[in-house]
């Protein structure tokens, strides 16, 4: 059996480290399987038991760094029509850290960065953290309906047999909040952007539920078959801006176009999402997460 980034189910961090890197031009392909194989390697065998690693690599990244690209595995395009749009901003490697002590997050960032800064530029440098009782800044929980135990195995891995097995498609974008606006709304309209209840994050039923919700434009069946995703959204920021850096894992990159073309109003009933009239993605790119074989074999030949 291929076995997954163990960083991928590590839940229960209150303290995350989200980079996001492209690669410098001229950089060969020796060059860039040398200097990520030695980031990877000195946050296997460091402090690992510090902080939680994942790693991600863009498509056309993967392909310098391995053979074995995943069906499916591409770059992020945009999504929506103006004003809700969902832009791209494909990075090539994606590095997230987490865990119980921000202290050791940062070591583990300088330490990959020592390395990675030889051939690529940060584009992406957040801290996150966790929100009250894992609730996004809008002040729901964020979460509530993501698979448990082996369910989530089944909805984030790649399965045996195929190409990048133990691997996980990801897709991460950051959104800005528009928290004043959002804030601005009663309790009974907030819940109706989400779908589900404030307090204890209970799904609207029935006539209840909007058909513009987050949950409504976010829970997608295609001929049955619920469209599921493993999420582990990161909230961040301060007084000046803040949002969610959204983060997810899935066994199938489909499922992300079918969920964002729901969102951003891209289905043949032309509904958007009503939360993204309260918060804007800024950056998306698709990712490859290696099974640990795999990210261990990056610059062998
Ligand atoms: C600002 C951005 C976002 C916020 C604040 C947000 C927040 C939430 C909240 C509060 C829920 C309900 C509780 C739960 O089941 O977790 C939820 C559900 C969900 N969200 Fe998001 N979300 C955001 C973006 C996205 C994006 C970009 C996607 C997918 C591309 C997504 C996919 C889902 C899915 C699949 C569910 C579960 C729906 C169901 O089956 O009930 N969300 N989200």
């Amino acid at each position: 059996m291929s076995l997954p980034q163990p960083g991928i189910f590590a839940e229960g961090s209150n303290t995350h480290v989200l980079l996001e890197y492209r690669v410098k031009d001229g950089v060969s392909d020796t060059q860039l399987r040398t200097a990520v194989s030695a980031a990877v390697a000195a946050l296997a065998t460091g402090d690992s038991n510090k902080y939680n690693v994942v790693w991600g690599f863009a498509a056309a990244c993967w392909a310098r760094l391995s053979g074995a690209v995943p069906l499916g595995l591409k770059a992020f395009t945009p999504v929506g029509k103006a004003p809700n749009i969902a832009p791209a901003t494909q990075r090539d490697i994606l590095l997230w850290l987490h865990g119980t002590d921000a202290g050791h997050n940062f070591d583990g960032a300088q330490l990959a960065h020592r390395f990675l800064s030889e051939v690529a530029v940060v584009e992406l440098d957040k801290t996150g953290f966790l929100y009250h009782d894992a609730r996004d800044l809008t002040g729901f929980i964020d979460g509530t309906e993501n698979p448990e135990a082996d369910e989530r195995r089944q909805v984030a891995l790649i399965p045996e047999g195929q190409v990048g097995a133990g691997g996980s498609f990801m897709l991460t974008q950051q959104w800005v909040h528009k928290l004043r606006d959002f804030g601005a709304l009663n309790q009974t309209e907030q819940e109706n952007v989400i779908g589900r209840t404030k307090p204890d994050s209970v799904e609207l039923s029935g006539e209840r539920m909007p058909n513009n919700s987050h949950v409504s434009r976010s829970d997608v069946k295609i001929n049955g078959v619920g469209q599921k995703l493993y999420r582990r959204s990161v909230p961040y920021g301060g007084v000046v801006e803040s949002g969610l850096y959204f983060l997810s894992f899935s066994a199938e990159i489909s499922r992300y176009d079918a969920i964002l073309a729901s969102m951003f109003g891209m289905t043949e009933d032309g509904i958007h999402d009503r939360l993204t009239d309260f918060s804007t993605p800024v950056t998306g790119s698709y990712w490859f997460s290696p099974s640990l074989l795999e990210l261990s074999e990056i610059g062998k030949d």
